[in-house]
């Protein structure tokens, strides 16, 4: 009687397949059926990095406060019958020339004035420009 338990060649059979079936498991993309293109990897979350100048510029603030914050833009003369603080000098400031101060001077404007909400921007950008108007500060 053949006993396929002793039998060596069996044996070796038994632990071809027995590997086979583990590196299956372990590498299951190198079976031809699994075979799929490479995947990228998910490109990283869209960045926000505040670049002051340019936000100064951009939202209007240089066309009314002047490129160096000194009252004088390109738009000022419309103002000629309202105060256009001198971010320079912290003297003229009349909510605060504190960089918190000045955030929140962003953030909710200053009601019945040329000084508008600027509300849509995001908390980081204001603060960027905040910062940005403190170090004109003289
Ligand atoms: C249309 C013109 C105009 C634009 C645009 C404008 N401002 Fe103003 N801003 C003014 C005027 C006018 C005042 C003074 C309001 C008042 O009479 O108190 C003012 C006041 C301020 C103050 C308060 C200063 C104080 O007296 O304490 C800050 C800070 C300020 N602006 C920052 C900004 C920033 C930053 C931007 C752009 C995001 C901006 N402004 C855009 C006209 C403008």
């Amino acid at each position: 009687m053949i006993q396929f338990g002793k039998s060596k060649v069996f044996k070796k059979t038994y632990f071809v397949l027995l590997g086979l079936v583990c590196c299956s498991f372990i590498f299951p993309h190198c079976s031809p059926e699994n075979e799929s293109p490479i995947k990228e990897p998910p490109p990283p979350p869209a960045v926000t990095v505040p670049f002051p100048e340019a936000m100064y510029v951009q939202n209007g603030c240089a066309a009314c406060h002047g490129m160096v914050g000194n009252g004088r833009g390109t738009r000022s003369h419309l103002l000629s019958n309202s105060r256009v603080p001198n971010f320079q000098d912290k003297s003229t400031y009349i909510y605060g020339s504190t960089k918190e101060a000045i955030a929140k001077t962003i953030k909710n404007g200053i009601p019945g004035t040329y000084m508008k909400a600027y509300a849509h921007m995001r908390k980081q950008e204001i603060d960027a420009v905040a910062e940005y108007i403190q170090k004109m500060q003289r």
